[in-house]
């Protein structure tokens, strides 16, 4: 049966994308953002992952107002990026792992989640991020299952939702009957808000709450309903949700292995945290 070998949670921002396309790693503004990469990368080289099952949010290339699943789950064998209107270069597509889309799909609707199923998907930052952080070499080491969240409209889905799909998540990637080694991937957040009259709102406090609580008491956000982590987290901190399914997909114990935090890049609050099974 297939291993979860890991939860590795991770904020996204356009700008990220810009800096490595331009070289920007060692500049006063990026070298500590790209510097809290190195013990994460270093990790994965070790642990060595053959599949990603990605929870990230969709920010208007694939989903738009006009059509808006709660969930989603690709099932294609590449996903392409495209450029959403940051004038970013666009990254080689990913290679996708069907038979476990497949696997998933079943075993989610079989529990009562009803996802929008994708044989076509484009993915953006919240996926180029991450992928181009984890894996700085030339070429994708990785088969990637993406799963999309609605953090983009209202009603967005629970906390509690969302941890329960992840943990559902977690428990049919363990039934997959493969030898792979897969790592779960959240991407979004951490405290945010891009527009309005708290544009700029970050709470670092809040953050560092919720980083500690992924670790020792991992249903500590599932108290707080949308409108609590909009307050708490900004608009788009509520990006955040990713983190949460991520770290149920892990099951019971999780174990810190790395973590970084930094205000601010771009809006946003910028942390990582990569997190192994318990014993
Ligand atoms: C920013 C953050 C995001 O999560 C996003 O999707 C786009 C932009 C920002 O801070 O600039
Ligand atoms: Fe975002």
């Amino acid at each position: 049966m297939a291993q979860i070998i890991g939860s590795l949670c991770s904020s996204h921002v356009p700008a990220i994308g810009r800096a490595i396309a331009q070289q920007l790693q060692q500049e006063p503004y990026w070298k500590p953002f790209f510097d809290g990469w190195g013990p994460a990368q270093r990790w994965l080289a070790q642990a060595r992952p053959d599949v990603l099952v990605v929870f990230y949010n969709d920010h208007g290339l694939n989903f738009f107002l006009d059509k808006m699943p709660t969930f989603a789950i690709g099932a294609t064998p590449e996903y392409s990026n495209a450029d959403e209107g940051w004038g970013l270069p666009q990254v080689p597509a990913f290679r996708g792992e069907v038979d476990l889309s497949w696997h998933l799909v079943n075993a989610l609707v079989g529990e009562d989640f009803d996802l929008t199923t994708c044989q076509e998907m484009r993915v953006d930052h919240a996926i180029t991020n991450p992928m181009q952080l984890m894996f700085p070499g030339p070429a994708w080491p990785v088969r990637i299952v993406p799963i999309c969240i609605n953090t983009v409209q209202f009603p967005l889905p629970s906390a509690r939702r969302c941890w329960a799909l992840g943990d559902a998540v977690g428990r049919a990637v363990r039934a997959w009957d493969s030898d792979a080694r897969v790592l779960v991937v959240g991407s979004g957040g951490l405290s945010h808000q891009l527009d309005g009259e708290r544009a700029g709102f970050i709470h670092r406090d809040f953050d560092l709450a919720f980083l500690e609580s992924l670790v020792h008491n991992p249903r500590w956000a599932t108290q707080f309903d949308t409108h609590q982590l909009v307050e708490q987290a900004g608009t788009q901190g509520v990006e955040l949700l990713m983190w949460l399914a991520a770290r149920a997909a892990l099951g019971d114990g999780a174990t810190r292995v790395h973590q970084s935090y930094h205000i601010p890049i771009s809006n946003t609050a910028a942390g990582l945290l990569v997190m192994a099974p318990a014993g």
